[in-house]
């Protein structure tokens, strides 16, 4: 099966969805093979918008009919439910982002046999740079596995999971990761006019600061402690920052924190 011959269809057109459209359409996926259905028109109107070829409906089962893979981009409370109106239509693979949805869940609403995958996206899909946890039940084969990782990787980059569990530690680390950045920038940027900087210069110096740290330790690739040492200097300013918050314990702060991401988001699925 070539991924980009598919018809992949979405129940449910927000953020998500809309994200995995464009990085499809930005990869070269045909337009004509991007089927949607969503309640209201306002989100399939943005949809039309971006490329009139995208087939658009308020009919979740006529895009399921169109399409060989579908997508579930509801929130995480309607799952079963449109899960449930799909089953016994045409699509083999049915691939969820909803947080907190089990496979077995999902799988209980669908015909026998059909391929599951679970994708844990994060925040920054809408801007193409998303990082995405997928696991797969066991009636996944290695094709439809690639076609997941196609998909998945429309809006991003991908991890596989050996076991669902895992999902847990995902949420924990990459889906919720963007907000404990966000943290750290808003704290550059107060302690930045907290020196007597004016907010704009204070934001570009948090953003910038953070981008470039980023990308130089992607393109680097080395150590990130290594990359950290060469900004260090024995008694020098970074040491003084560094000592200061390890003195606070940072490095367990943050431990208990991800554990206590981790362990909500398995608290969430049991609900
Ligand atoms: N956004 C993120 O950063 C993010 C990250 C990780 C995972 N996720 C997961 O992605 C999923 C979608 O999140 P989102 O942020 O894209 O939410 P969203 O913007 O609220 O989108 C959900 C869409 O589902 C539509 N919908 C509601 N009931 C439906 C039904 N019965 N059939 C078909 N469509 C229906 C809604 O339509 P109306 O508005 O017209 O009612 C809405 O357009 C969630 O399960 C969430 O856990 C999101």
């Amino acid at each position: 099966m070539n991924a980009n011959s598919n018809t992949i269809g979405f129940i449910g057109a927000g953020n998500m969805a809309q994200a995995i459209i464009r990085g499809l359409l930005e990869a070269g996926h045909p337009a004509k093979q991007i089927a949607v259905a969503n309640p209201s028109n306002d989100k399939l109107e943005i949809l039309r918008a971006l490329n009139t070829d995208i087939y658009t409906t308020q009919s979740n089962t006529d895009v399921a009919e169109k399409s060989d893979v579908v997508v579930l981009a509801t929130k995480p409370q309607r799952i079963a439910q449109v899960a449930a109106e799909i089953a016994g239509t045409r699509p083999q693979l049915v691939m969820s982002v909803a947080a907190g949805i089990t496979l077995a869940t999902i799988e209980a609403e669908l015909a026998a046999g059909t391929a599951v995958v679970r994708n844990m996206p994060n925040q920054p899909a809408t801007v193409g740079l998303g990082m995405s946890g997928l696991v797969a039940n066991s009636a996944t084969d290695d094709t439809a596995k690639l076609v997941a990782s196609y998909i998945g990787e429309a809006s991003g980059e991908v991890v596989w999971l050996e076991k669902e569990s895992l999902i847990d530690a995902i949420t924990a680390i990459s889906g919720s990761g963007p907000a404990y950045f966000y943290l750290l920038l808003e704290m550059l940027e107060a302690g930045a006019v907290e020196f007597g900087f004016s907010p704009a210069v204070a934001r570009k110096l948090a953003l910038q600061t953070g981008l470039g740290a980023t990308t130089l330790a992607r393109e680097d690739g080395g150590e990130l402690v290594e990359l950290r040492r060469r900004v260090t200097s024995p008694g020098g300013t970074t040491e003084a920052a560094i000592k200061s918050l390890e003195a606070h314990d940072i490095r367990a702060t943050f431990q208990r924190a991800f554990t206590a991401a981790r362990d909500r988001a398995t608290e969430l699925g049991k609900k």
